[in-house]
């Protein structure tokens, strides 16, 4: 057996570990200053959720999806996303009942059976937010620009806005049609996998990534010129609410993001440094998904981001946080038999709030000091015969080399004073 996590997963060490804390942090501040609340849902949910919502015909459902029957012959799935969740939670408790919109933000790991390459795994990190319950336009600039603000405030520069709209089912069956007839004209020219794709809902051959494909949809009808009334109005309004806030953006008329949810507004945000994998965020808007699942009419609009490819992408602007200047207390002790008072001197700091640590492995002086120094600690407490009959201990500050006697009562004092 091959001692190995399963393809497309990975361990995140510490040393990485630390930007997806660093990332949640700095969402969770700035999602909460906008007004967003936590969600915490499930990591799995009935698969009739995820099919209805995202849609059957998408390439999530069709391919990607990790099922499962329980011991009870319940079908269940891995999350592949989460909005379906938020959504089926708002109508199972009822959120209509609370002040609207209601504003959710979520963080944790999705699942999509995908052919993994970089930035692209079959376990990844989303942070996302969703406002169900308001169809002003101004909650999609809102969004929008919490996202960019949230990109630039990480410290990400070279970020690209697309946006578009994909109507709604006033005038979209219109449009359908018209591709249908299109694409029908075309089916010798398109790839196995599109040809399955107009059947089933011809607006999915827009997810296809094959060049010749893609050439062929570029003479496609466009869905822009099918608006009805509301709709262009509505696009019109997030165009002008973008230009206000200071948003640049491309509108891109083949932006239908892979579900079938969307309505109107739909977005996405790339790095043009992280190769083919290059969408660092996407969302839009969902005004009939609560519908869908048994609540009363509501419109939604929510988007997500990955963690992984933004961490690619500040690597790339070489912007990832410096690791922070550490405090760290190690207490070494000259001989063994030191070790236990070495260890109750721990006792003392960490209770004191200190981050402190000790060697657990045997190593002698030197390797103990080497060892304080790798794991980036600030001070060293060294413990001797002496020191400890005297009471007073030396403290090397492992920065500046210098060193100082100090007390065992004095130790907290000590290293409370601002350094
Ligand atoms: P999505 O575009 O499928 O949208 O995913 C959002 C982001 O998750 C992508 O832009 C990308 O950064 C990251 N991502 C997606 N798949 C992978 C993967 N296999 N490996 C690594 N990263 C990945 C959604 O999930 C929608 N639920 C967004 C939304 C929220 N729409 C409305 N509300």
């Amino acid at each position: 057996m091959e001692i190995k996590a399963p393809r497309g997963t990975s361990d995140i060490l510490p040393e990485r570990a630390q930007y997806w804390d660093f990332l949640a942090l700095e969402a969770m501040n700035l999602f909460e200053s906008f007004g967003y609340q936590k969600i915490i849902f499930p990591t799995f949910e009935y698969t009739e959720i995820f099919q209805k919502g995202i849609g059957q015909s998408t390439d999530i459902v069709q391919k990607e999806m990790y099922t499962f029957l329980d011991k009870a012959e319940r079908s269940l799935t891995l999350r592949p996303e989460g909005t379906a969740s938020v959504v089926r939670a708002y109508v199972e408790h009822k959120m209509w009942n609370r002040p609207q919109p209601v504003k959710l933000y979520y963080y944790g790991s999705m699942f999509r059976y995908e052919r993994p390459q970089s930035g692209r795994y079959r376990e990844f990190w989303q942070i996302g937010a969703e406002s169900i319950g308001s169809l002003d336009p101004l909650i999609d600039v809102e969004l929008i620009i919490l996202l960019m603000d949230y990109y630039r405030q990480i410290g990400l520069q070279m970020i690209e806005l697309k946006i578009n709209s994909m109507g709604c089912p006033l005038c979209q069956p219109a449009y359908i049609e018209d591709l249908r007839s299109f694409l029908e004209s075309k089916v010798n020219e398109i790839c196995s996998q599109c040809k399955k794709r107009y059947k089933l809902n011809p607006l999915r051959v827009f997810d296809c990534k094959n060049e010749q494909c893609q050439k062929i949809y570029k003479e496609a009808p466009q869905l822009s010129k099918y608006l009805c009334s509301e709709c262009q109005n509505h696009f019109a309004r997030v165009k002008k609410g973008l230009d206000l806030g200071g948003e640049s953006f491309q509108i891109d008329s083949s932006l239908v993001r892979g579900f079938d949810y969307y309505t109107k507004t739909t977005f996405e945000i790339c790095s043009p440094l992280i190769g083919a994998q290059d969408a660092i965020g996407g969302g839009g808007r969902y005004d009939g998904l609560v519908e869908l699942y048994g609540g009363p009419p509501t419109p939604g609009i929510g988007f997500a981001l990955g963690l992984e490819r933004v961490t690619l992408a500040l690597e790339a602007e070489n912007s990832l946080p410096q690791k922070k200047e550490t405090k760290g207390i190690y207490v070494v002790s000259i001989d063994d038999e030191l070790r236990t008072e070495a260890f109750n001197i721990l006792l003392m700091l960490r209770r004191s709030g200190f981050q402190s640590d000790m060697d657990y492995t045997g190593k002698s002086l030197r390797g103990q000091m080497k060892q304080a120094d790798k794991k980036g600690a600030r001070f060293a407490i060294i413990l001797g015969p002496d020191e400890i009959e005297s009471g007073t201990y030396t403290v090397r500050d492992l920065n500046s080399g210098t060193q100082e006697n100090v007390k065992k009562d004095n130790l907290v004092e000590f290293f409370k004073k601002d350094r």
